[in-house]
């Protein structure tokens, strides 16, 4: 087994191990792939894509791959095929995000590795990052089923919960700025730290289709009726043709506690499922107790265990 440059290959080479992929991601997190292989096959035959091939006879049967975002790498995605006569795949994994993270700490000018490997059980691909220095924190997927979803109740005098627009851009990257100001997920994702970045954040949950497809209809924001201010936000992508992903739910400081959190959740479930989907599934950091408390109050259910890993150079 040899461990190659990915841009030596082409969507040719690739294209089964992403379709074994795509059964893993529907079998395990009911997400549909289809988009982001075909956004990496693309990257692939455009020789763009750094990353790693797991090579057994000329076949490949593993493959990792990053991206850079300014003086940050994000490794995106670790595949390795299981069975047959194949080797182990947890030791070929290893030797992906071996190089990998090598490859990333070596690079001149990048001082922040970030990943986050859903596919993946907690401790499952540990050792490679916790070996080079990465700090590790458990995260949960976490799935409601929609189908008794009622409607939110009207129970804030002065909020309004009305559904995202584009004008909500600029606003509701301050309210995510301020929201998660010392909160252990700006640790893991250093974006949400400056004004500047979350817009970034914003631009990529709603222009690409890396984390599903942005879904207007089922996103919201909690506004001050009298000062007309932002003060929450729910944002969703449809990852299945029948469920939908909150890809962010944030409420400011000052306003939390007074079920503003619940009630973008409930018009969110509520939506979707008036428009036949049947799941509605997130992620959260095990550490954000009260965030966990309030999904798991508001009935989903632990479906996965993963871990997030960070480096700082
Ligand atoms: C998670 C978050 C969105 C929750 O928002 P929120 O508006 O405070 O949520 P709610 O008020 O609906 O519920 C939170 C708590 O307030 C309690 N609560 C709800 N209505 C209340 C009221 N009228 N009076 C007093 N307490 C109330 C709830 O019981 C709940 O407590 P519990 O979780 O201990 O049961 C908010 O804490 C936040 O923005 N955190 C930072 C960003 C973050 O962590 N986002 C989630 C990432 S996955």
């Amino acid at each position: 087994m040899e461990i190659l440059d990915l841009r030596h290959f082409s969507s040719v080479d690739l294209r089964s191990l992403l379709e074994d992929e795509i059964h893993v991601w529907s079998r395990l997190l009911t997400w549909d792939y289809t988009g982001s292989a075909e956004m990496i096959l693309r990257y692939v035959d455009a020789k763009i894509l750094p990353g790693y091939a797991a090579v057994d006879r000329g076949r490949i049967f593993g493959f990792a791959f990053f991206v850079y975002e300014g003086s940050k790498g994000v490794i995106g995605d670790l595949f390795v095929a299981n069975g047959g006569r194949l080797p182990d795949a947890h030791e070929v994994e290893a030797r992906l995000l071996t190089h990998v993270i090598e490859t990333l700490q070596q690079s001149p000018g990048i001082h922040r590795v970030e990943a986050q490997l859903l596919l993946h059980e907690t401790g499952q691909v540990a050792r490679p990052f916790t070996q080079q220095g990465f700090s590790r924190h458990s995260r949960l997927f976490m799935m409601l089923p929609l189908a008794n979803a009622k409607p939110p109740s009207a129970s804030h005098a002065e909020i309004e919960i009305r559904r995202w627009s584009e004008q909500d851009y600029q606003s509701a990257a301050a309210v995510i700025t301020t929201a998660y100001r010392g909160h252990v997920d700006s640790n893991i994702n250093d974006q949400y730290r400056t004004l500047s970045g979350s817009l970034r954040f914003l631009n990529n949950i709603v222009r690409f289709p890396g984390c599903g497809t942005f879904d207007p209809e089922s996103s919201f924001v909690a506004v001050h009726k009298r000062s007309h201010t932002l003060i929450g936000v729910i944002l969703c992508s449809r990852v299945r043709h029948d469920v939908g992903h909150v890809t962010q739910i944030c409420v400011l400081p000052e306003s939390r506690s007074h079920g503003i959190g619940e009630s973008l959740l409930a018009a969110t479930a509520y939506n979707l499922q008036q428009r036949k989907f049947t799941l509605l599934s997130l992620t959260v950091t095990e550490a954000n107790k009260r965030a966990v408390d309030l999904y798991l109050r508001l009935g989903f259910d632990t479906k996965r265990i993963f871990d997030a890993f960070v480096w700082e150079g």
